[in-house]
């Protein structure tokens, strides 16, 4: 074997957005919270992080605009190793925008029109394009009747809004969710899902790294997903290889996507020549009336 990079290989190194290269990060020295990990977000990809709770996906999340610094190991972010000086970090938080888990850690301004202005604020934007943008993500959401109101009185599911309306607003490259549908209502979910994707169609120069506890989620939406144990990645690929792992199942504590277990089970009764499985319910029908007819 040559120790040239072959066409593809060149390929896949310009598309990576962010590279974290044998990431190792405890919080007290006594535990690793990662262990190791190594992964990456590729230009177009929308990746999905699963695992358990206390399994270490917001550690390494706070690991990508340098939240936390790696006690071993290096992050790359469109191709610069991340370095933990103001000028760098505040460069790098233009690109990365991450969602927090909760909320209240990322609202900041007393007034909901505020916090959102707060990023574009930062970025140096004209007023008229500060307002634009606000508005945009506001209406994106669907809470542009909560621009005035005082963002400590909101519901949950608001803040939580809010919050990613703050994100959204700075147009990040590398867009970075932490259980972003955790708290919103199964409309509200999808719609945030919706925008994602319409982010995505307008501009191709984006990456998505969304970490959550919807197996449903990230087996019918994800390019990639990746399952997190104890600090350590168990498995990455595409969806149906990961998912459709019972091992990984297992050691992920996770439980196999409902639409993989029906087809699963229908695979082994019925079909002759399985091919690739379906990965919404609507695909499975569709599997199904085929099957019938046979
Ligand atoms: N600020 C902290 N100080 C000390 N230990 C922490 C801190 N934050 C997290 N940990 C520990 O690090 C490990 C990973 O936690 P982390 O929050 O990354 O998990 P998670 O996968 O995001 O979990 P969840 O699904 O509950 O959000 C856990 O053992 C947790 O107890
Ligand atoms: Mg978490």
């Amino acid at each position: 074997m040559s120790g040239y990079k072959d066409e593809e290989d060149i390929k896949r190194d310009a598309e990576k957005m962010v590279e974290v290269q044998d990431l190792w990060f405890s919080y007290n020295k006594e535990k690793w919270a990662l262990k190791g990990i190594n992964m990456e977000l590729i230009r177009g990809e929308k990746t999905v992080l699963l695992g358990s709770n206390g399994s270490g996906k917001t550690t390494l999340l706070l690991h990508l605009n340098g939240i936390l610094i790696p006690d071993k190991g290096r992050i790359k972010v469109s191709g610069n190793y991340l370095s933990y000086t103001k000028k760098a970090l505040t460069e790098v938080r233009k690109r990365v925008g991450i969602v927090f888990q909760n909320p209240d850690d990322q609202i900041v301004a007393p007034i909901v029109f505020q916090d959102v202005a707060l990023g574009p604020v930062n970025l140096r934007l004209s007023d008229g394009e500060v307002k634009n943008r606000v508005k945009r993500a506001l209406n994106e959401l669907n809470i542009e009747e909560l621009s005035d109101r005082k963002a400590h009185e909101l519901s949950e599911g608001e803040k939580k809004k809010v919050a990613i309306a703050g994100v959204l607003a700075m147009e990040p490259e590398i867009l970075v969710l932490d259980e972003p549908t955790s708290g919103l209502d199964p409309q509200s979910s999808e719609d945030l899902i919706t925008i994602i994707d319409s982010m995505y169609k307008q501009n191709d120069n984006m990456a998505v790294l969304v970490a959550t506890h919807n197996v449903e989620l990230a087996y019918e939406w994800a390019d990639r997903v990746i399952v997190l144990s104890e600090g350590e990645i168990v498995k990455s690929g595409k969806p149906y290889e990961v998912l459709g792992d019972e091992k990984v199942i297992k050691s992920g504590r996770l439980a196999m996507p409902r639409v993989l277990r029906i087809y699963k089970g229908i695979e082994m009764a019925a079909c002759e020549n399985p091919g690739v499985p379906p990965r919404s319910v609507e695909e499975l029908l569709k599997v199904m009336k085929g099957n019938l007819r046979q």
